[in-house]
């Protein structure tokens, strides 16, 4: 499909705001609508200094707010919505699954609405004409045996963690929407992101803020949990790809194809920051890591099959997980400014409280 008039729907989160540059750097003929309801996750200044800014506008809304998706739609003449919007902590649905029931799931369902009423109704657009393309995780299909083979797209569905349901539950729904409604829809299901502009609530950044800070380096349970790290740009890069030649009513996965261990990720990581901070008074920083109480309902391993990908659309080039984490590390170093005005709000260090404080330490 010939991209057009894109509205990124949570472009000023994390993931979001990586695929904004990628679509102003990499195709001149898209304008780029990023619609955020800007929540603790997303922040404005992850859209700083964007190439080619005259291609891009910025709407604050939520998506559970039907009405103005409608009008966004209408007024800005959008052929195609990417949706990134989640709640996507997975240690918040645990203490509180309500927000994420709202915003993953009749977030979802409000946007699909405002386009079928828009483009398949009063328009009468096809699907040569628009595509509803949605951002899922890995997270659920949930968790593998070490013996189990990599998630493929046709692996049944099971959540464990009220984040993961959020995310089926909106997979369902964009899937039925293609079916009943013929919306022209995508998913990928992508697995754990690392890189800049992660909001340090996350494994990679927290870590590498705690470690510089001298502040210990809580692993959840025996940290022996498997990811398929996957570096954010190579992320984006994917997604564009889906949207110019994947097949309607499909899905695909994207992964990292390195699959590590927490306790080998946050080891890598505190050798690259002894490497790159060595006057850093808290090296060597390994020594920072502890053993804290584990998540409930920790899924123990993800590993993404993405031949799909590979073979149907010829997706490649993958960074390596140490290339990537030494750039990660060197982004954040960089970005103090960035990373001080998150650490200095409240409701960031009353989070680090809620989550952490209460945790047995082990050894
Ligand atoms: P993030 O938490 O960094 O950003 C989420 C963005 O959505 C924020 O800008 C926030 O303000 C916005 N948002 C939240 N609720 C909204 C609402 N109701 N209306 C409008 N905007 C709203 O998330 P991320 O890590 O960038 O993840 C993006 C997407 O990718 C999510 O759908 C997530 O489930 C999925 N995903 C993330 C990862 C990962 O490793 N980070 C892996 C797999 C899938
Ligand atoms: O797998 C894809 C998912 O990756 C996305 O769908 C989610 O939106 C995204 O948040 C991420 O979820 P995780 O729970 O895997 O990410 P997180 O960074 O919170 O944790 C990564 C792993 O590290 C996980 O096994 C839990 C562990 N962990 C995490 C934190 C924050 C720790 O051991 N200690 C920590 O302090």
């Amino acid at each position: 499909m010939r991209l057009s008039r894109v509205l990124v729907t949570g472009g000023a989160g994390f993931i979001g705001s990586n695929f904004v540059r990628r679509l102003l750097s990499a195709d001149p003929q898209v304008s780029v609508i990023t619609f955020d309801a800007l929540t603790y996750a997303g922040n404005l200044a992850n859209l700083d200094a964007l190439p080619d800014p005259s291609r891009h506008s910025f709407i604050r809304g939520d998506i559970c707010d039907e009405e103005l998706v409608i009008n966004v739609i209408r007024e800005h003449r959008v052929d195609t919505i990417v949706n990134f919007a989640a709640e996507t902590h997975v240690d918040r649905s645990i203490f509180d699954a309500a927000p994420f029931l709202r915003t993953n799931v009749m977030g979802v369902h409000h946007l699909l609405e405002a386009a079928r009423k828009v483009w398949l109704r009063e328009w009468g657009w096809g699907p040569d004409r628009c595509r509803f393309h949605h951002i899922s995780s890995d997270e659920v299909y949930g968790s593998l045996e070490p013996h189990e083979p990599p998630f493929r797209e046709d692996t049944p569905y099971a959540p464990n963690s009220p984040y993961a349901a959020s995310k089926a539950a909106a997979d369902h729904l964009v899937r039925s929407y293609g079916v009943t409604h013929g919306m022209p829809v995508t998913i990928t299901n992508c697995s754990n992101n690392y890189g800049r502009f992660q909001f340090p609530e996350k494994l990679v950044p927290l870590m590498i803020l705690n470690a510089l800070e001298g502040v210990p380096l809580p692993i959840y349970g025996d940290g022996r949990q498997v990811r398929d790290w996957l570096h954010v740009e190579d992320h984006v890069a994917a997604v564009h790809l889906v949207l110019r030649k994947g097949s309607v009513g499909e899905s695909y996965n994207i992964g990292g194809g390195g699959n590590h261990t927490n306790l080998e990720v946050v080891e890598t990581l505190c050798r690259l920051l002894d490497k790159v901070a060595p006057d850093s008074p808290h090296a060597p920083h390994r020594a920072l890591i502890q053993f804290v109480s584990d998540r409930p309902g920790h899924d123990r391993r993800y590993a993404m099959d993405t031949h799909k990908i590979e073979r149907e659309l010829g997706w490649s080039g993958r960074r390596t997980l140490e290339d990537g984490l030494q750039g990660t590390i060197e982004w954040y170093l960089a970005n103090a400014g960035w990373v001080a005005e998150i650490r200095s709000r409240p409701d960031y260090q009353e989070w680090l409280d809620r989550n952490y404080a209460s945790r047995e330490v082990g050894t």
